[in-house]
């Protein structure tokens, strides 16, 4: 498994929050809560090479020259659904993003991405994007999305998870080596159900409490 493109969030405050998730009696409550707070955290490291610009300010003892984020406004992409648990942590830090949704459903026997919506700001031409969905799993939507998106010609994509596996990072960035992987863990392996194990179970079932 090539790692050069895959960024490993392994700060302190990242982990431990991640492994209260995993536990199989984390409430519907505190696993949402807990992935809005990693969220903030990972919107934090993904966004740290955003490039800037210095504007002139006026402080109230003098002028200064001082720094903001360049360029139009960032896109956050969703894979729907269980991509809008990371969108609204990341929001909370960056509240002025635009946001895109893309649908996409695995099917249940043949395990690909079928896409079924698909919605973006206009000049995507001009925009950094990055793409949110908590497992990379098979990786057929994350590639799907991703395929969908370049589409329409962003400067840049970047993909955030929660947690993968080595086939989803595989398969991943044999379509895409061009999109770096930002993720809280790599867990072992993918089972036949194309579930993350030892994982944390259906990331979309615990966010919203429909299992
Ligand atoms: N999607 C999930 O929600 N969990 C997995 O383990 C794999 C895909």
């Amino acid at each position: 498994m090539s790692s050069s493109n895959v960024h490993l969030v392994d700060h302190p405050l990242v982990q431990h929050k991640l492994t209260l998730m995993r536990r199989k009696d984390a409430s519907t409550n505190s696993f949402r809560r807990l992935l809005n707070e990693i969220s903030m955290l990972m919107a934090y490291e993904v966004t740290r090479d955003m490039p800037m610009q210095d504007i002139e300010v006026e402080t109230p003892l003098e002028t200064m020259q001082a720094k903001v984020i360049d360029g139009k406004k960032l896109v956050l992409v969703s894979i729907l659904r269980a991509g809008t648990g990371i969108l609204d942590g990341m929001l909370t830090v960056v509240p002025g993003a635009r946001v895109g949704h893309i649908g996409l459903y695995r099917d249940p026997k043949t395990l690909t991405a079928v896409e079924y919506y698909f919605k973006m700001p206009g000049e995507m031409e001009n925009r950094d994007v990055i793409v949110v969905d908590p497992m990379l799993a098979t990786g057929n939507s994350a590639v799907a999305a991703v395929e969908r998106l370049k589409e329409l010609n962003p400067k840049s994509i970047k993909f955030v998870c929660l947690l993968t596996c080595p086939e989803g990072v595989k398969t991943f960035q044999s379509a895409h080596p061009d999109v770096p992987i930002y993720t809280a863990a790599i867990d072992r392996e993918l089972n036949s159900h194309g579930y993350i194990l030892p994982g944390l179970g259906d990331a979309g079932d615990r966010i919203f409490g429909t299992q």
